[in-house]
């Protein structure tokens, strides 16, 4: 296995816009990102991952960009951002940029050409289409709710948005949209970025003829993901951004790839011949939805941990020496991961300790949200209108007004599952808005604000923060929590998750209590060793005692160093 940077990396992710505002417009800044660098720097961190910073009508949060050149103007100019990528680099902390190239906004010049008549230059680096009579050209139905197309009077003509209206699909089918693309990147890549976070780059490419989707349901739109996820031309063109942009500048490349298997992950990372770094998967995501694709958003089930074990045991066994994991339990898009995989109440430092043993101890590269190291949870916000995320608020207008759904029990898959729950501000100390801003914060600050915050965390050497900053440096210190193999062990143990680590002669036991009960373990016999030696836990442990057999406290996670011959 080849030895990189980026496998050596703790990855941050900012949400620009909820991290830290330094003007009290109310909206984070990038000023607000440099007044944080020593933050991060005290964390450990050493790469950033910010999400969308570009001129953008906000339609989705930067998601929908309308000049990739620029810098959104709530957010600071390109001179703001340049000093605070001198400010990351000049602390060891590397800086990957959000991609965003399956679509554009549709203010983006491109788009705006293009919708003016058929036979102009920019038409075709969209994807127009007639109607079938009278209707969109296929039952695709949007990720954002409704159908995928948009009527567009001017042509009379549909456009495909895969996300909202404001965000037509690019025509990667076009080789001069790709050219585009790779010029742009190169632009980005000259400034001095260490990498990309591609967005849902497993969209890029479309199956020829856009058929329509599989009807699992009466709904008239229907998930289309068999015909843009993965699609037939995806890896020539990756391969194709490799040789002509990425393989010219030592980087860190993430795809966002939902409904990837641990085949196709191979396939785009594998160290001879792929063309990222790795990828984000998605099915421990869909632990807790009906299993229908597509709707992971919109309902809600109790997630099992032999499933859990299932789905990260795969992708740690089938990617150990092929490609590279990229491990998250949370981001901008998902539930807060205390809430959703720990507990949030009288367990929430321990479990989001367990948590975040569990992230750093995988084979891969761990991925931390902003937040996540001070313990923050889902918010409930009575009122719909509290919420900000289009996904979210369409959603619920879908459930109600058009299926007729109970109003509460939306509100509670929305309490669950909203991506608002990952977007409420930093809590960065118990003064007025968290600290997050002096003015009125875009979307309300979570009220457990005054109990969970920075300030506290910083302060406590048993928080949190700095158990996570000693997880980061366990990966500094011993090369095999890095490049080590991953064994389950106890698959059958109904609260227990525990695996082994192993490389060359060295080995790691890590064992995790996924539950609120105290559990007494009795480790299989042909786990051999001859010491064993505490590396990190998260309840106070006799170092000398024997772990043959022992009790696991709530949420209790350890992590020994093996000695002497085993498995
Ligand atoms: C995935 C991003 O993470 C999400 O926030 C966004 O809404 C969609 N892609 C569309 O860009």
């Amino acid at each position: 296995m080849q030895m990189k940077w980026w496998k050596e990396s703790v990855v941050y992710q900012i949400y620009p816009r909820s991290f830290f505002d330094s003007n009290g417009d109310g909206i984070g800044d990038l000023r607000g990102i440099i007044l944080k660098l020593d933050y991060l720097k005290e964390l450990g961190v050493n790469v950033v991952w910010l999400s969308p910073v570009y001129k953008s009508p906000n339609d989705d949060n930067g998601y929908d960009i309308s000049d990739y050149q620029d810098i959104m103007p709530e957010f600071g100019t390109l001179a703001d951002w340049e000093e605070m990528l001198d400010g990351m680099h000049r602390r060891g902390i590397k800086l990957v940029m959000d991609l965003v190239v399956n679509h554009t906004s549709d203010e983006h010049p491109w788009f705006v050409e293009s919708r003016k008549s058929r036979d102009n230059p920019y038409r075709d680096y969209y994807i127009w289409r007639p109607g079938v009579d009278g209707r969109e050209p296929n039952n695709w139905k949007s990720h954002f709710s409704g159908s995928a197309w948009q009527y567009d009077p001017v042509t009379q003509e549909y456009y495909l948005h895969l996300f909202s209206k404001k965000q037509p699909d690019l025509n990667w089918e076009n080789p001069q949209v790709r050219q585009e693309i790779y010029s742009m990147m190169h632009w980005w890549l000259k400034k001095g970025v260490d990498g990309f976070r591609m967005d849902v780059i497993n969209m890029i490419s479309k199956t020829p003829g856009l058929p329509n989707a599989p009807r699992l349901s009466d709904d008239r739109y229907q998930y289309g993901g068999n015909y843009f996820l993965n699609g037939p031309r995806l890896l020539e063109y990756l391969n194709e951004m490799k040789q002509q942009v990425l393989s010219q500048y030592d980087i860190l490349t993430v795809g966002e790839t939902p409904g990837v298997t641990p085949q196709n992950a191979i396939a785009l990372t594998n160290e001879q011949n792929g063309a990222l770094s790795m990828v984000f998967q998605f099915e421990h995501m869909g632990l807790d939805a009906n299993p229908n694709p597509g709707s992971t958003r919109d309902s809600i089930t109790t997630w099992k941990l032999a499933d859990l074990k299932a789905v990260m045991t795969r992708w740690q066994k089938d990617l150990d020496g092929k490609g590279w994991n990229s491990n998250y339990l949370t981001n901008h898009d998902q539930p807060r991961q205390i809430s959703r995989f720990g507990h949030d109440g009288r367990y929430r430092v321990e479990s989001a300790k367990l948590l975040g043993t569990f992230l750093h101890m995988l084979q891969g590269t761990p991925y931390i949200y902003q937040g996540e190291e001070l313990g923050m949870t889902n918010v409930t916000f009575e009122s719909i209108d509290d919420y900000r995320d289009i996904e979210t608020i369409n959603m619920y207008h879908e459930q109600v007004e058009e299926k007729g759904r109970d109003p509460r029990s939306v509100m509670e898959i929305i309490h669950a599952k909203s991506r608002d729950n990952a977007r409420t501000p930093m809590q960065w100390d118990d003064g007025p808005q968290a600290g997050f801003t002096t003015g009125t914060p875009w979307i309300k600050v979570n009220p457990n604000y005054s109990e969970i915050n920075a300030a506290q965390v910083l302060a406590d050497p048993n928080s949190i923060f700095h158990f996570y900053k000693k997880l980061i440096q366990l990966r500094k210190t011993y090369p095999f929590v890095i490049y080590g193999s991953y064994d389950l062990i106890l698959p059958e143990h109904e609260q227990i998750y525990a695996f082994t680590r192993i490389f060359e002669d060295e080995r790691l036991l890590i064992v995790l209590n996924y539950s609120q009960e105290y559990v007494v373990l009795t480790m299989p016999e042909d786990l051999r060793y001859t010491s064993a030696s505490l590396l990190i836990c998260n309840y106070p442990v006799d170092p000398a005692i024997h772990i043959d057999h022992f009790t696991l406290q709530p949420y209790e996670a350890r992590v020994y160093q093996l000695v002497g011959q085993g498995r």
